[in-house]
C-alpha cells in the first residue's frame, strides 16, 4: 500500500501523483526521486538478494503467526505492536514502519472501515471487528512485507465474506504472475474477482517493488486490464496487497495523516504477500 497516490509526484512535474502527466512506467529520471523508484526501471534481483528477502519474509510470516496466537477480544493493538516489535528485535531484525516517513509504530493495525495504515493504540479489539495486521521486517538489509486479516470473535456473515474474497483476490493475483507476462494481468485478475462479488478495488494505494528498500519500482495496481502494463521479468520482487471495499473504492485520509478509510464508511479488507516472479509463476517469499 503504500505510496498514497495523492503525494507529490517524483517525476519532477511538481503535481500531485494522481495528476501526474506521465504514466508511472514512463517516469523520467529525477534526482529528487528516492533511488530505485520513479525511474521506470524494475530491478531484477540476484540469487543472493532473493535469499535475503526470503529470510526476511520467513521472519515476517513467523511474526504474523505470533500475532495470530495472541489476537482476540480485549487485546489492544498497542499490545500487538509491542509483541511484534520485541520479537523482531530479538530475531535480529528491525521493524520497518517505525519512523518510516514519521510513522510512529512498528506495525500497522487497520480495523473495519479503515483501508490501510492504521496506527496501533490503547483501544481493545472487540467481538465482531475485522482487523488487518501488516508487518514489514528488515533483516540483514532486506525488506519483506506481508499482512493478514483476523476475525475477532464472532463476526457478521457480510464481513466474513469480504475478508474471504479479499484473500481470494490476493491468491488470484499471485497466480496471475508469470515472467514474460504483464503487470496488468495481476490487477485484471483481482478486479474481475472483486467485482464479480459486488465489491470494489481501492485505487489510491498500490503494491510495490521491495528489496533493499521498502518501496521500489514497480507500482503494482490491483485493478486494470490483462495483457497491459509493463512486462514482468523473472526475479523481480514486489508485493501484491489488494484492498477490497464493500462499497465505494474511494478513500479519505484521517486527521492523523496516515490512516485511510472508506469514504462511505463501508468495510474494507486486505491481505498481502511479497512475491517473486518466475517462469513458473509467482513464488511467495513471506510464508513461514
Ligand atoms: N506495510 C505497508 C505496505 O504494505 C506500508 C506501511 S508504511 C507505514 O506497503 F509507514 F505505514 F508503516
Ligand atoms: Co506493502
Ligand atoms: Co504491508
Amino acid at each position: 500500500m503504500t505510496i498514497p497516490r495523492n503525494d507529490p509526484c517524483w517525476c519532477g512535474s511538481g503535481r500531485k501523483y494522481k495528476k501526474c502527466p506521465l504514466p508511472s512506467d514512463l517516469v523520467r529520471p529525477d534526482s529528487s526521486a528516492p533511488a530505485g523508484r520513479g525511474r521506470g526501471r524494475i530491478p531484477v534481483k540476484t540469487a543472493g538478494e532473493i535469499a535475503g528477502i526470503r529470510a526476511a519474509g520467513r521472519l515476517t510470516a513467523r511474526l504474523l503467526d505470533l500475532v495470530a496466537e495472541r489476537i482476540g477480544p480485549g487485546v489492544t493493538t498497542a499490545e500487538l505492536d509491542s509483541l511484534v516489535h520485541e520479537a523482531t528485535v530479538a530475531a535480529g531484525g528491525v521493524p520497518a514502519p517505525l519512523g518510516y516517513r514519521g510513522f510512529p509504530r512498528s506495525i500497522c493495525t487497520t480495523l473495519n472501515e479503515q483501508i490501510c495504515h492504521g496506527i496501533p493504540d490503547e483501544n481493545e479489539l472487540r467481538e465482531g471487528d475485522i482487523v488487518n495486521v501488516d508487518v514489514t521486517t528488515i533483516l540483514d538489509g532486506f525488506y519483506a512485507d506481508a499482512s493478514r486479516m483476523f476475525l475477532i470473535g464472532k463476526v457478521s456473515k457480510e464481513a466474513r465474506r469480504l475478508v474471504e474474497t479479499a484473500r481470494e483476490c490476493l491468491y488470484r493475483g499471485i497466480r496471475a504472475v508469470k515472467a514474460g507476462g504483464r503487470l496488468g494481468d495481476i490487477g485484471g485478475a483481482i478486479q474481475e474477482h472483486a467485482e464479480s462479488r459486488g465489491y470494489s478495488v481501492v485505487r489510491d494505494y498500490t503494491g510495490h517493488g521491495i528489496g533493499r528498500q521498502f518501496h521500489e519500482e514497480p507500482t503494482v495496481l490491483h485493478y486494470g486490464k490483462k495483457g497491459t502494463g509493463p512486462r514482468i521479468e523473472a526475479d523481480t520482487v514486489f508485493t501484491i496487497e489488494p484492498m477490497i471495499n464493500a462499497g465505494t473504492h474511494k478513500s479519505r485520509l484521517l486527521e492523523n495523516g496516515w490512516t485511510a478509510v472508506t469514504r462511505d464508511g463501508s468495510l474494507s479488507a486486505q491481505w498481502e504477500h511479497t512475491v517473486r516472479a518466475t517462469e513458473r509463476g509467482g513464488e511467495i517469499l513471506t510464508d513461514p
